[in-house]
Protein backbone atom coordinates (compact mmCIF):
# COMPACT_ATOMS: atom_id res chain seq x y z
CA UNK A 1 0.00 0.00 0.00
CA UNK A 2 1.56 3.21 -1.13
CA UNK A 3 2.64 5.72 1.96
CA UNK A 4 -0.90 8.39 1.74
CA UNK A 5 1.28 11.23 2.73
CA UNK A 6 4.01 10.81 0.03
CA UNK A 7 1.18 10.31 -2.36
CA UNK A 8 -0.50 13.76 -1.41
CA UNK A 9 2.79 15.50 -0.97
CA UNK A 10 3.44 14.25 -4.58
CA UNK A 11 -0.16 14.94 -6.32
CA UNK A 12 0.20 18.85 -4.64
CA UNK A 13 3.85 19.25 -6.05
CA UNK A 14 2.49 17.90 -9.50
CA UNK A 15 -0.62 19.89 -9.72
CA UNK A 16 1.41 23.27 -8.23
CA UNK A 17 3.48 22.56 -11.45
CA UNK A 18 0.81 22.41 -14.22
CA UNK A 19 0.26 25.11 -16.70
CA UNK A 20 -2.98 23.93 -17.66
CA UNK A 21 -5.06 25.66 -14.36
CA UNK A 22 -8.86 26.06 -15.84
CA UNK A 23 -10.70 29.41 -15.54
CA UNK A 24 -12.01 31.05 -12.56
CA UNK A 25 -15.58 31.55 -11.60
CA UNK A 26 -16.50 35.13 -13.48
CA UNK A 27 -20.01 35.50 -12.84
CA UNK A 28 -19.86 36.27 -9.22
CA UNK A 29 -17.40 39.16 -9.18
CA UNK A 30 -15.75 38.88 -5.78
CA UNK A 31 -14.75 35.37 -7.14
CA UNK A 32 -13.36 36.41 -10.26
CA UNK A 33 -10.43 38.05 -8.03
CA UNK A 34 -8.76 34.66 -6.43
CA UNK A 35 -5.41 33.46 -7.91
CA UNK A 36 -5.59 30.42 -10.45
CA UNK A 37 -2.31 29.26 -9.13
CA UNK A 38 -3.66 28.16 -5.67
CA UNK A 39 -3.86 24.44 -4.93
CA UNK A 40 -4.49 22.30 -1.93
CA UNK A 41 -5.65 19.07 -0.69
CA UNK A 42 -6.60 17.19 2.39
CA UNK A 43 -6.95 13.52 3.45
CA UNK A 44 -8.43 12.11 6.41
CA UNK A 45 -8.34 8.53 7.27
CA UNK A 46 -10.29 6.08 8.89
CA UNK A 47 -7.79 6.69 11.88
CA UNK A 48 -8.39 10.61 11.83
CA UNK A 49 -4.79 11.20 10.16
CA UNK A 50 -4.51 14.10 8.18
CA UNK A 51 -2.31 14.15 4.90
CA UNK A 52 -2.64 17.62 3.41
CA UNK A 53 -0.03 19.64 0.97
CA UNK A 54 -0.28 22.85 -0.83
CA UNK A 55 -2.92 25.61 0.35
CA UNK A 56 -4.60 22.92 2.42
CA UNK A 57 -4.69 25.93 5.03
CA UNK A 58 -5.91 28.34 2.40
CA UNK A 59 -9.75 29.20 3.07
CA UNK A 60 -12.05 29.46 0.10
CA UNK A 61 -15.42 29.82 -0.66
CA UNK A 62 -17.45 26.59 -0.38
CA UNK A 63 -20.19 27.06 -3.02
CA UNK A 64 -22.16 24.48 -4.17
CA UNK A 65 -19.95 22.02 -1.46
CA UNK A 66 -22.26 23.62 0.91
CA UNK A 67 -25.44 21.46 -0.96
CA UNK A 68 -24.10 18.27 0.70
CA UNK A 69 -24.50 19.74 3.96
CA UNK A 70 -27.88 21.60 3.59
CA UNK A 71 -29.35 18.48 2.65
CA UNK A 72 -27.99 16.72 5.37
CA UNK A 73 -29.88 19.18 7.37
CA UNK A 74 -32.63 19.36 5.44
CA UNK A 75 -33.09 14.99 5.31
CA UNK A 76 -32.75 15.17 9.34
CA UNK A 77 -35.56 17.61 9.61
CA UNK A 78 -38.38 16.13 7.38
CA UNK A 79 -36.82 12.74 6.36
CA UNK A 80 -37.68 11.36 3.30
CA UNK A 81 -40.72 14.17 2.44
CA UNK A 82 -37.78 16.08 1.17
CA UNK A 83 -38.52 14.05 -1.99
CA UNK A 84 -41.43 15.70 -2.17
CA UNK A 85 -39.86 18.87 -2.99
CA UNK A 86 -36.95 17.78 -5.16
CA UNK A 87 -35.76 14.88 -7.14
CA UNK A 88 -32.33 12.59 -7.15
CA UNK A 89 -31.94 12.13 -10.59
CA UNK A 90 -29.10 13.29 -12.84
CA UNK A 91 -29.93 16.70 -14.38
CA UNK A 92 -27.27 16.14 -17.50
CA UNK A 93 -27.59 20.18 -17.13
CA UNK A 94 -25.80 23.10 -16.62
CA UNK A 95 -25.97 23.53 -12.52
CA UNK A 96 -27.97 26.83 -13.41
CA UNK A 97 -30.36 25.70 -15.71
CA UNK A 98 -33.88 26.30 -15.91
CA UNK A 99 -35.12 24.54 -18.71
CA UNK A 100 -36.53 21.32 -17.01
CA UNK A 101 -38.43 23.25 -14.20
CA UNK A 102 -41.20 23.89 -16.78
CA UNK A 103 -41.42 20.39 -17.67
CA UNK A 104 -41.55 18.96 -14.23
CA UNK A 105 -43.59 21.10 -12.61
CA UNK A 106 -41.19 23.10 -10.53
CA UNK A 107 -39.72 20.56 -8.94
CA UNK A 108 -35.70 20.24 -9.49
CA UNK A 109 -34.60 17.34 -10.47
CA UNK A 110 -31.60 16.99 -7.53
CA UNK A 111 -30.56 18.93 -4.49
CA UNK A 112 -27.34 19.90 -6.08
CA UNK A 113 -28.33 21.53 -9.12
CA UNK A 114 -28.98 25.44 -7.65
CA UNK A 115 -33.05 25.04 -8.52
CA UNK A 116 -32.43 21.77 -6.19
CA UNK A 117 -30.31 23.78 -3.57
CA UNK A 118 -32.78 26.50 -2.96
CA UNK A 119 -35.67 24.26 -2.68
CA UNK A 120 -33.39 22.20 -0.15
CA UNK A 121 -32.71 25.79 1.76
CA UNK A 122 -36.30 26.38 1.51
CA UNK A 123 -36.82 23.52 3.79
CA UNK A 124 -34.41 24.57 6.31
CA UNK A 125 -35.97 28.02 6.38
CA UNK A 126 -39.31 26.87 6.93
CA UNK A 127 -40.62 28.53 10.27
CA UNK A 128 -37.11 30.23 11.13
CA UNK A 129 -36.36 33.46 10.55
CA UNK A 130 -33.64 33.81 7.61
CA UNK A 131 -30.69 34.60 10.63
CA UNK A 132 -31.86 31.92 12.77
CA UNK A 133 -31.24 29.28 9.53
CA UNK A 134 -28.09 30.85 8.00
CA UNK A 135 -27.24 30.52 12.03
CA UNK A 136 -27.79 26.83 12.10
CA UNK A 137 -26.15 25.92 9.18
CA UNK A 138 -23.17 27.39 9.98
CA UNK A 139 -22.94 26.32 13.60
CA UNK A 140 -23.56 22.58 11.75
CA UNK A 141 -20.28 23.04 9.95
CA UNK A 142 -18.23 24.34 12.61
CA UNK A 143 -19.99 21.18 14.82
CA UNK A 144 -19.01 19.20 12.10
CA UNK A 145 -15.38 20.16 11.82
CA UNK A 146 -14.92 20.90 15.21
CA UNK A 147 -13.78 24.21 14.56
CA UNK A 148 -15.54 27.13 15.41
CA UNK A 149 -13.44 29.66 13.27
CA UNK A 150 -15.55 28.55 10.56
CA UNK A 151 -17.53 32.13 8.80
CA UNK A 152 -19.06 33.26 6.03
CA UNK A 153 -17.55 35.69 3.81
CA UNK A 154 -20.28 38.46 3.43
CA UNK A 155 -18.48 40.50 0.46
CA UNK A 156 -18.82 36.94 -1.35
CA UNK A 157 -22.43 36.38 -0.26
CA UNK A 158 -23.35 39.89 -1.49
CA UNK A 159 -21.38 39.91 -4.65
CA UNK A 160 -23.75 37.31 -5.40
CA UNK A 161 -26.90 38.69 -4.28
CA UNK A 162 -26.51 41.71 -6.49
CA UNK A 163 -25.78 39.61 -9.72
CA UNK A 164 -27.49 36.38 -9.01
CA UNK A 165 -30.43 37.19 -11.35
CA UNK A 166 -31.07 33.62 -12.64
CA UNK A 167 -31.16 32.16 -9.22
CA UNK A 168 -34.13 34.94 -8.50
CA UNK A 169 -35.50 33.25 -11.66
CA UNK A 170 -35.01 29.98 -10.35
CA UNK A 171 -36.30 30.86 -7.40
CA UNK A 172 -39.33 32.58 -8.36
CA UNK A 173 -40.01 29.81 -11.40
CA UNK A 174 -40.27 27.28 -8.00
CA UNK A 175 -42.39 29.71 -6.01
CA UNK A 176 -45.17 29.64 -8.94
CA UNK A 177 -45.36 26.38 -8.34
CA UNK A 178 -45.40 26.15 -4.51
CA UNK A 179 -42.46 24.22 -4.46
CA UNK A 180 -40.86 27.55 -2.52
CA UNK A 181 -42.65 28.31 0.61
CA UNK A 182 -40.87 31.25 2.07
CA UNK A 183 -40.59 35.18 0.93
CA UNK A 184 -38.23 34.13 -2.39
CA UNK A 185 -35.67 37.31 -0.50
CA UNK A 186 -35.84 35.23 2.51
CA UNK A 187 -34.61 31.76 0.90
CA UNK A 188 -32.39 33.29 -1.79
CA UNK A 189 -30.32 35.40 1.21
CA UNK A 190 -30.20 32.08 3.44
CA UNK A 191 -28.66 30.15 -0.14
CA UNK A 192 -26.54 32.88 -1.03
CA UNK A 193 -24.95 33.23 2.40
CA UNK A 194 -24.51 29.41 2.77
CA UNK A 195 -22.49 29.45 -1.15
CA UNK A 196 -20.39 32.28 0.97
CA UNK A 197 -19.31 30.51 3.51
CA UNK A 198 -15.21 29.74 3.46
CA UNK A 199 -13.08 26.73 4.73
CA UNK A 200 -9.78 25.07 4.21
CA UNK A 201 -9.26 21.76 2.83
CA UNK A 202 -8.23 20.73 6.33
CA UNK A 203 -11.80 22.09 7.73
CA UNK A 204 -13.89 20.69 4.63
CA UNK A 205 -12.38 17.18 4.99
CA UNK A 206 -12.88 17.29 8.94
CA UNK A 207 -16.51 18.44 8.23
CA UNK A 208 -17.31 15.65 5.78
CA UNK A 209 -16.05 12.54 7.43
CA UNK A 210 -19.07 11.01 8.53
CA UNK A 211 -19.76 10.33 5.13
CA UNK A 212 -16.65 8.34 5.02
CA UNK A 213 -17.56 6.16 7.77
CA UNK A 214 -21.39 5.07 7.67
CA UNK A 215 -23.16 8.36 9.10
CA UNK A 216 -20.07 8.36 12.16
CA UNK A 217 -17.35 10.51 13.02
CA UNK A 218 -14.97 8.02 14.14
CA UNK A 219 -12.62 9.94 16.16
CA UNK A 220 -15.20 11.88 18.27
CA UNK A 221 -17.91 8.37 18.04
CA UNK A 222 -20.22 11.37 17.19
CA UNK A 223 -23.42 10.12 14.91
CA UNK A 224 -24.29 12.45 12.52
CA UNK A 225 -27.10 10.60 10.47
CA UNK A 226 -27.52 6.73 9.70
CA UNK A 227 -25.52 4.34 8.02
CA UNK A 228 -28.37 4.36 5.27
CA UNK A 229 -29.03 7.73 4.70
CA UNK A 230 -24.80 8.70 4.46
CA UNK A 231 -25.37 5.27 1.89
CA UNK A 232 -27.75 7.48 -0.06
CA UNK A 233 -25.95 11.11 0.47
CA UNK A 234 -23.01 9.38 -1.09
CA UNK A 235 -25.48 7.71 -3.93
CA UNK A 236 -26.56 11.27 -4.95
CA UNK A 237 -23.34 12.86 -4.72
CA UNK A 238 -22.07 10.14 -7.26
CA UNK A 239 -24.54 10.69 -9.53
CA UNK A 240 -25.25 14.42 -9.62
CA UNK A 241 -22.54 15.82 -7.44
CA UNK A 242 -20.47 17.47 -10.92
CA UNK A 243 -23.97 18.69 -12.81
CA UNK A 244 -23.43 17.29 -16.17
CA UNK A 245 -19.93 16.43 -15.80
CA UNK A 246 -20.96 13.81 -12.97
CA UNK A 247 -21.13 10.68 -15.31
CA UNK A 248 -17.25 12.14 -16.59
CA UNK A 249 -16.19 12.41 -12.60
CA UNK A 250 -17.26 8.97 -11.78
CA UNK A 251 -15.95 7.46 -14.76
CA UNK A 252 -11.93 8.81 -14.44
CA UNK A 253 -12.28 9.27 -10.53
CA UNK A 254 -15.02 6.57 -8.75
CA UNK A 255 -15.81 8.19 -6.02
CA UNK A 256 -18.88 10.17 -4.47
CA UNK A 257 -18.05 14.25 -4.76
CA UNK A 258 -19.49 17.51 -4.48
CA UNK A 259 -17.84 20.52 -6.39
CA UNK A 260 -18.34 24.12 -6.35
CA UNK A 261 -17.70 27.15 -8.39
CA UNK A 262 -14.94 28.12 -5.94
CA UNK A 263 -12.88 25.19 -7.16
CA UNK A 264 -13.25 23.03 -3.99
CA UNK A 265 -14.30 19.31 -4.43
CA UNK A 266 -15.46 17.13 -1.35
CA UNK A 267 -14.68 13.74 -2.03
CA UNK A 268 -15.43 9.97 0.61
CA UNK A 269 -13.67 7.31 -0.32
CA UNK A 270 -15.83 4.82 1.74
CA UNK A 271 -14.41 3.22 4.83
CA UNK A 272 -11.24 4.88 3.87
CA UNK A 273 -11.25 8.87 3.68
CA UNK A 274 -12.68 12.33 3.52
CA UNK A 275 -10.90 14.37 1.10
CA UNK A 276 -10.72 17.94 0.05
CA UNK A 277 -8.85 19.27 -2.52
CA UNK A 278 -9.02 23.46 -3.83
CA UNK A 279 -7.51 24.53 -7.28
CA UNK A 280 -9.79 27.55 -8.31
CA UNK A 281 -9.93 27.40 -12.17
CA UNK A 282 -13.17 25.67 -13.34
CA UNK A 283 -13.53 22.98 -16.24
CA UNK A 284 -16.60 23.67 -19.07
CA UNK A 285 -18.82 22.21 -16.38
CA UNK A 286 -18.32 24.66 -13.64
CA UNK A 287 -15.82 21.95 -12.03
CA UNK A 288 -12.56 22.20 -10.90
CA UNK A 289 -10.20 21.40 -13.46
CA UNK A 290 -6.92 20.57 -11.37
CA UNK A 291 -9.16 19.04 -8.19
CA UNK A 292 -10.52 16.78 -10.82
CA UNK A 293 -7.44 15.63 -11.58
CA UNK A 294 -5.75 15.48 -8.18
CA UNK A 295 -8.94 13.10 -7.12
CA UNK A 296 -8.19 10.67 -9.87
CA UNK A 297 -4.62 10.73 -9.80
CA UNK A 298 -5.31 9.70 -5.70
CA UNK A 299 -8.05 7.47 -6.48
CA UNK A 300 -5.59 6.03 -8.70
CA UNK A 301 -2.64 5.39 -6.36
CA UNK A 302 -4.33 4.54 -3.67
CA UNK A 303 -6.54 2.08 -5.40
CA UNK A 304 -9.77 3.69 -3.79
CA UNK A 305 -12.09 3.88 -6.82
CA UNK A 306 -15.33 2.27 -5.69
CA UNK A 307 -15.86 0.52 -8.83
O1 LIG B 1 -25.68 29.72 -7.03
C1 LIG B 1 -24.57 29.82 -7.53
O2 LIG B 1 -24.42 30.01 -8.72
C2 LIG B 1 -23.36 29.65 -6.62
N1 LIG B 1 -23.61 30.19 -5.32
C3 LIG B 1 -22.99 28.20 -6.45
C4 LIG B 1 -22.87 27.47 -7.74
C5 LIG B 1 -21.87 26.39 -7.72
O3 LIG B 1 -20.97 26.32 -6.90
C6 LIG B 1 -21.97 25.48 -8.83
N2 LIG B 1 -20.77 24.69 -8.90
N3 LIG B 1 -20.12 24.21 -9.69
Amino acid sequence: MPDLNTVVAEIAAEMLARPDRGDVATYIPELARVDPKHFGIAVIDAQGEIAAAGDAETPFSIQSVSKVFTLTLALGKVGDRLWRRVGREPSGSPFNSIVQLEREEGVPRNPFINAGAIAVTDVILSGHKPREALGEILRFMQFLADDETISIDKAVAESEARTGFRNAALANYMKSFGVIENPVDYTLGVYFHHCAITMTCRQLAMAGRFLAHRGKNPTTGHSVVTPERARRINAVMLTCGHYDGSGDFAYRVGLPGKSGVGGGIFAVAPGKASIAVWAPGLDAAGNSHLGRIALETLAKRMGWSIF
